[in-house]
């Protein structure tokens, strides 16, 4: 049995700093960490938290120092990609055990029985996503690396168009690209992202792939070419992916109901 958190999307700044002047997106995130910890022997035994990027707000070593901080009561080990938000050498120099000392933040671990590997999409300067040739690469190597076994790939920029045509606008320019090297992969794998602060579901050439919700704020599912653009303020915590001779992903919401009442 493996079981590894996924939180996405904590767009953490400085403390006392609202992002966009309206979320306290620390005080989330601290809400998530609190409410993880009081159900820990309800979802039993976590071994690693996967983050799909966007940790940051604004990309500053101090937002870095200040996630860390926030989300330490967990006390697991941490795995992280960038998203559009983060900046990649203040990320790396903050997570210099998880992270390779140079190129693209690209990783590819363990953990029980799943092989995690993490890409980097984040294109700086730009908030859409791209797959570049080397990160490509990396991809194949570690499957082939993986070699059948079972796969939990992240990148933050969700390889499956919303319908948000706001996000999509700026989703992952190349998504043929890891349909294509996924393809044909032997064994079973979950591909799980970030970026529209909601879960959704598809398929990727036969492997599932899911985005996960943000703890702080939502975007509205609204498929009109003109939808109006913007947040919503909503806290919907996280996901929890199970191996266990077959993948199981778990909703984690942020505040419990009252119960259990007797049928
Ligand atoms: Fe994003």
């Amino acid at each position: 049995m493996t079981a590894i958190l996924q939180i996405t999307d904590t767009h953490i700044v400085a403390e006392g700093v609202l992002v966009s002047g309206k979320l306290d997106t620390g005080a989330a995130l601290k809400r998530l960490v609190s409410r993880l910890c009081s159900i820990h022997d309800q979802i039993g035994p976590v071994d690693a938290v996967l983050v799909s990027g966007d940790l940051s707000d604004d990309g500053t070593a101090e937002s870095y120092e200040r996630f860390k901080a926030l989300v330490a009561p967990l006390g697991l080990p941490l795995h992280i990609i960038p998203g559009n938000h983060d900046a990649r050498e203040p990320m790396r120099a903050a997570f210099t055990e998880q992270l390779p000392g140079n190129g693209p933040l690209n990783w590819h671990v363990q953990v029980g029985n799943v092989h995690m590997i993490g890409l980097d999409t984040l294109v700086e300067g730009h908030r859409h996503g791209t797959l570049t040739h080397e990160t490509l690469t990396y991809l194949r190597n570690a499957l082939i690396r993986a070699n059948g076994a079972p796969v939990l790939l992240a990148l933050h920029h969700p390889p499956f168009p919303s319908g948000i045509k706001f996000m999509d606008d700026i989703g992952l320019t190349n998504r043929g690209a890891i349909k294509q090297a996924v393809s044909g992969y032997s064994g079973k794998m979950h591909i799980v992202c970030g970026h529209i602060h909601s879960m959704m579901l598809t398929s990727i050439a036969g492997h599932l792939a899911i985005s996960a919700p943000s703890p702080n704020s939502t975007f509205e599912y609204d498929q009109r070419a003109d939808a109006p653009v913007g947040f919503f303020t909503q806290e919907d915590g996280c996901l929890l992916h199970r191996w266990n001779d077959g993948f199981q992903t778990v909703r984690i919401g942020p505040v419990a109901g009252a119960g259990p009442y007797s049928f």
